[in-house]
């Protein structure tokens, strides 16, 4: 038997040792005996019986050692073998991701605005008429929906007026102010829809960041103060606002917003020699939308503002198109263009 060993040590694989093992079965001396079966007598089928026995459970386990033997080679591959000189250099390092600029923009503005007592609200982005225009003091007849090219679904409410992706963040005013108690301060970072054509600065969809204080003897001075403190953590160097007269429906005076160019002086920029920058835009809540809340508007008044956070993005980063947030490369998300 000793041949059993080495042909069972030729077998590379389990199943050329199984193969192997049937082939022995029915060959050489156990055929034999086999054969000699048919017409033994009963004393000699003992014997013959025996010996084959024998000689299979020796090919068993012959077959067996060189299987395990086979497994343990198998198993000891799929380890790194431990070698004191292979440095971790060797390893293709694992690329770690990043947050999306969007997001980790929006992060650092919600912790900025939460040290000033803002509470994050939501609101959701298949809107109804009454919060994205109506109850902002725009109703349907009102010129200023058509700022804000709608994208409509063919749902309707159960008013039976069609919902629509929301245009801008402000409609949460409504919700917010109409449920929660004064005085109040909150942010609603979000996804809004417009149908525009794309360019540099435009998409169709894009996100703001919507604020809202509802307080007693609220001012424009509060709104100048605050931005001004904000934008100068957000860009790290001391910032100005700079207020110009703007009409939005729900507010009243309205303002357009610029902050003083923290880019004025890098010659990198797209921006460099200009002196202000258009960021937002704010005002003091109208009353009409005050009462929309639920709300006394002699006892309570609000600042409200809103702006783009893409292009405050675009502006940190120095971003120059609005559409390669959302090309899905790479390289971009790694901090190239
Ligand atoms: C509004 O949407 C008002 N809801 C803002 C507001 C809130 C005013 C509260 C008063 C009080 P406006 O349409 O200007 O305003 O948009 C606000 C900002 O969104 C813009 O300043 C700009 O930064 C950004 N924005 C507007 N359209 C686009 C677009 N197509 N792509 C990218 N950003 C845009």
């Amino acid at each position: 038997m000793s041949n059993t060993h080495n042909l069972f040590a030729a077998c590379s694989t389990v199943n050329e040792c199984l193969k192997l093992r049937d082939e022995l079965n029915n060959s050489g001396e156990i055929a034999e005996i086999k054969k000699q079966l048919a017409t033994a007598t009963s004393e000699e089928k003992k014997l013959f019986g025996k010996k084959m026995n024998e000689l299979q459970q020796e090919i068993r386990k012959v077959c067996d050692e060189q299987i395990q033997r086979i497994q343990q080679e198998q198993e000891k591959d799929n380890f790194l073998p431990y070698d004191p000189t292979f440095s971790s250099s060797n390893y293709k390092k694992v690329q770690q991701g990043n947050l999306h600029p969007i997001t980790q923009i929006t992060k650092e503005l919600v912790s900025i605005f939460s040290d000033f007592g803002f509470d994050v609200a939501d609101g959701p982005l298949v809107e109804n008429q009454w919060f994205n225009f109506t109850a902002l003091n725009t109703p349907d007849y009102h010129p200023a929906r058509q700022m804000q090219d709608t994208f409509f679904l063919k749902n309707v409410d159960e008013n039976g007026e069609k919902l629509v992706m929301r245009t801008q963040t402000s409609g949460v005013q409504i919700r917010y102010g109409s449920t929660h108690k004064p005085p109040f301060r909150i942010i609603c970072p979000g996804t809004v829809y417009r149908n525009e054509d794309m360019d540099a600065t435009h998409d169709i969809n894009f996100h703001q960041m919507e604020g809202l204080v509802v307080d007693k003897n609220i001012s424009l001075a509060h709104l100048a103060t605050l931005l001004e403190q904000v934008f100068t953590k957000l860009y790290k160097t001391a910032i100005t606002v700079r207020m110009r007269p703007s009409y939005f429906p729900f507010v009243n005076p309205g303002v357009e917003v610029d902050i003083s160019n923290p880019f004025q002086h890098d010659a990198s920029s797209k921006l460099y020699g200009q002196e202000w920058i258009e960021v937002l835009g704010a005002g003091l809540v109208h009353p009409t939308v005050i009462t929309n809340m639920g709300l006394d508007p002699n006892e309570w008044q609000g600042l409200a503002f809103g702006f783009g956070i893409d292009r405050m993005v675009q502006l940190k980063f120095k971003i120059s198109g609005i559409t390669q947030f959302y090309n899905g490369h790479l390289e971009f998300l790694q901090g190239g263009e």
